[in-house]
């Protein structure tokens, strides 16, 4: 405890107590506290509206107020501040309502001497703290839960936007340019090979082929990836194909992965699937816009312990993380991680490559019978 003298406010109404009470502290914490002592509830309000103290023995009879009641409107007045209540012999049951009541010790009166007394002032101040700092935290993991579900809404909002915006092209635009494509193609069959116009009609068609097939396939598929319905094997599978353009793709799919999406499709939450689709995603779109890598492997298991593991190797340049300017993505991975309860890392040494982890919890099994059960379904 700091070398200040500890502030003690006494509310007594009795001065033969009030006088016993402070001869008692003087014994226990010799010129170690300071007291003030006043009379009345009215008093004792008026202190604390002014000033601070340590500790409050407060004694529940007093001329101005009865019983719990004073207990109440002290704490409300002085919120922060441990009180140890005083009652008569005769009163255990107020005794034991004042602690229900917030209060953090009780002495009888009468029964009390300056060791009792020393240690209850002391246990008050310290479990006072205690309780302070655990509400703190309370508060403080309030709000980390709230953030994550606010990251959850946020990245819910983005991937519904990208999968409707996905569906109308491929479902709407692209639809529509196979069935243009489809008339051209029967117009070309009608004209004779030797028409001006067979060329020019066969350009076109090839045009539409293109814009069909490459770009509103690839920027469908960009937007949301629509195979992740069938599960995370055969998005991930997908991948080589997609980042062809850059250094040779490896994807190593753990065999307890394979083996229990197979046996239920389900198996990984929605969430989870797509916020480990995205990291994959952005750790190699990092690796062909920045590595200058030779080979990027891509890692995927389910772990025995409910975890869903991710890690994206390259043998690139590497980068400093302290210099390297920083853009959305690698916040970007973090935040998805963190909307489903996990974890993302990015590990990188300048000329020798680059390191992407995730671990993402996937539901226990039996998790969803324990979840009825609280719901009180069967
Ligand atoms: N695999 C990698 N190899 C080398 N450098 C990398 C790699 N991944 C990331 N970096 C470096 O880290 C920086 C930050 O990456 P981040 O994905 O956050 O942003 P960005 O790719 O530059 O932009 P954005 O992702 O917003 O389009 C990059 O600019 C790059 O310098
Ligand atoms: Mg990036």
């Amino acid at each position: 405890m700091s070398s200040d003298p500890i502030k003690v406010l006494l509310v007594e109404d009795n001065l033969g107590d009030a006088r016993l009470m402070y001869e008692d502290l003087e014994e226990a914490l010799p010129h170690q506290f300071q007291m003030t002592h006043v009379r009345r509830l009215s008093e004792a309000l008026e202190y604390l509206w002014e000033e601070t103290c340590n500790v409050v023995l407060l004694d529940l009879g007093l001329p101005d107020s009865h019983g719990i009641d004073t207990l109440v409107v002290t704490r409300a007045q002085a919120p922060g501040v441990p009180i140890v209540v005083l009652t008569g012999f005769q009163d255990e049951a107020l005794a034991v309502e004042a602690l229900k009541g917030g209060a953090q010790d009780y002495l009888v009166k009468g029964q009390t001497d300056s060791k009792l007394l020393g240690r209850s002032l002391r246990y008050a101040i310290v479990r006072k703290a205690t309780e302070e700092a655990l509400l703190r935290q309370g508060v403080a993991l309030a709000r980390a839960e709230e953030l994550q579900r606010s990251r959850q809404r946020l990245m819910e909002a983005q991937e519904r936007v990208r999968r409707e915006t996905s569906a109308q092209l491929h479902d709407g635009v692209q639809e529509k340019l196979l069935i243009l494509k489809g008339n051209l193609q029967g117009i070309l069959k009608g004209t004779s090979s030797a028409s001006e116009t067979t060329p020019i009609l066969s350009e076109v068609i090839d045009g539409l082929s293109q814009v069909i097939e490459r770009q509103i396939g690839v920027l469908s598929r960009r937007l949301y990836p629509a195979n992740l319905s069938h599960g995370l094997v055969p998005a991930f599978l997908s991948f080589g194909d997609q980042f062809k353009a850059g250094p040779a793709v490896e994807i190593e799919l753990g065999e307890e992965l394979m083996r229990r999406e197979k046996a239920d499709r389900n198996l990984v939450p929605e969430q989870v699937k797509l916020a480990v689709y995205r990291i994959a995603e952005e750790a190699l779109t990092n690796v062909v816009k920045h590595a200058k890598a030779g080979k990027v492997t891509v890692r995927l298991d389910a772990s025995g312990e409910g975890w869903l593991r991710l890690m994206v190797r390259d043998d690139g340049q590497g980068f400093d993380a302290q210099s390297a300017p920083g853009g959305l993505g690698v916040a970007t991975m973090r935040d998805y991680a963190d909307a489903v309860g996990g974890q993302c890392a990015v590990h990188s040494v300048p000329g020798v490559g680059t390191e992407v982890t995730a671990a993402l919890p996937l539901p226990r099994p039996g998790a969803e019978h324990l979840k009825a059960l609280e719901k009180g379904g069967d």
